[in-house]
């Protein structure tokens, strides 16, 4: 079964075609350095860029593979959650396609997309423990099979990665800020004392990282010589000057072990419950899950407590359209697919659970008029 993935949530647009769970071909197109230039993501822009790449993007993918258009069995696309304007370019698109083709259409939840990504590269034993920390969410999870994934504890306010995103751009860093604060950490040495380690003193699974970003606020206006430069011509990060370099370093990498500590200690709390012994896998997912700390204080918590650690390789941790053809190759095979009413569901809305079940193997007919 042939799977054409579309991701377009965010600032990404990626497109990847799956061939019975194989990832074949991947190209994306990233728009960091245009809205890099604003500090953030501009939602009407994102919007605009992804109508201009996704065209060419999937032409490139299908002509790289030998493949037409009408070879496709299933175009799965992220339906949400995600900037309502971007997931409607992706869905838009989605919808032509399987009218055109006649391929099936499958909506995938993005955060769920993410969970499973690992398994385009090994295998991934359920039930598992999941942690999902992107710039729009983090949450703990219980995974028990592609349509069966239960919240079991998030953030009450920002995400880990806004977490980083917010505090890059305090100290002159640019947008988007995880990476580069992970890189300056590694040479940094970590006072772990500088910073909170937020929302620790209750038992919930749940997250609070607002704080965290109002002290690295109050650290910022208190020492304005750490912070750095970027220069936007040359795509530089341009450091501060002298002993002010050194420091930079030491309080990325103490602002990663604040941000990690928090994350590790509730991960560990879902480890210990009751309910959550019969997971066989501890699974680490999304764009923050390739800050290298994260990866070494998540890997020594499975090996504690005799799971299995699987996260995928940095490249499949950011937003990409491999991980949407993936679980739409996954829920497609298990007879599920959507009609051509299919919604977008913006960030902060549930995704429903409104997927049809068919009751014949995947034919390429369905969307075809009477005549
Ligand atoms: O999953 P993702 O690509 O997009 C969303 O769905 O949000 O995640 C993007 C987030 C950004 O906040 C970015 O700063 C963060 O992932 N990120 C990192 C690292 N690489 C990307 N955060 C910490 N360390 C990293 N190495
Ligand atoms: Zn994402």
């Amino acid at each position: 079964m042939w799977c054409l993935g579309i991701e377009s949530s965010c600032d990404d647009t990626s497109i990847a075609l799956v061939k019975d769970g194989a990832l074949v071909a991947h190209e994306s197109a990233s728009q960091a350095s245009l809205h890099a230039l604003f500090g953030g993501v501009v939602p009407e822009l994102a919007s605009r860029e992804h109508a201009r790449f996704i065209g060419p993007l999937c032409d490139n993918v299908l002509r790289g593979a030998g493949l037409t258009p009408s070879e496709i069995d299933v175009v799965s696309v992220a339906r949400g959650p995600g900037l309502l304007g971007s997931l409607l370019v992706g869905i838009a698109f989605a919808k032509s396609f399987a009218l055109g083709t006649g391929a099936r259409l499958i909506g995938v939840n993005h955060l769920h997309a993410h969970l499973f990504a690992a398994g385009l590269e090994q295998p991934v034993e359920l039930p598992a423990l999941g942690l999902l920390v992107s710039g729009g969410h983090t949450q703990l999870c219980r995974i028990d099979g592609p349509g069966s994934v239960r919240v079991l504890g998030k953030t009450l306010d920002d995400a880990a990665g806004e977490a980083f995103d917010k505090a890059g751009k305090m100290l002159g860093l640019p947008y988007p800020a995880g990476k580069v604060i992970d890189e300056l950490a590694a040479g940094g040495r970590a006072d772990k004392r500088l910073f909170p380690r937020p929302y620790l003193d209750n038992d919930t699974l749940d997250f609070s990282f607002s704080g965290l970003k109002t002290a690295m606020n109050g650290y910022v206006a208190a020492h304005p010589s750490i912070r750095g430069r970027w220069d936007a011509d040359s795509g530089a990060v341009i450091l501060p000057e002298g002993d002010a370099a050194d420091r930079l370093a030491d309080v990325c990498a103490s602002y990663r072990f604040a941000v990690v500590e928090t994350l590790a200690v509730k991960t560990e709390r879902a480890l210990s419950r009751p309910d959550m012994r019969d997971t066989a896998s501890l699974v680490l997912a999304g764009g923050v899950a390739a800050n290298a700390f994260l990866r070494e204080r998540l890997a020594g918590l499975a090996e504690k407590y005799g799971r299995k650690f699987i996260v995928p390789s940095p490249a499949l941790c950011a937003d990409n359209g491999a991980m949407i053809g993936y679980l739409g190759w996954m829920l497609s095979s298990r007879g599920f697919f959507h009609p051509l009413d299919l919604e977008a569901v913006p960030r902060g809305k549930p995704v429903p659970d409104d997927m049809c079940v068919a009751t014949a193997p995947a034919e390429k007919t369905l969307w075809r008029f009477k005549s």
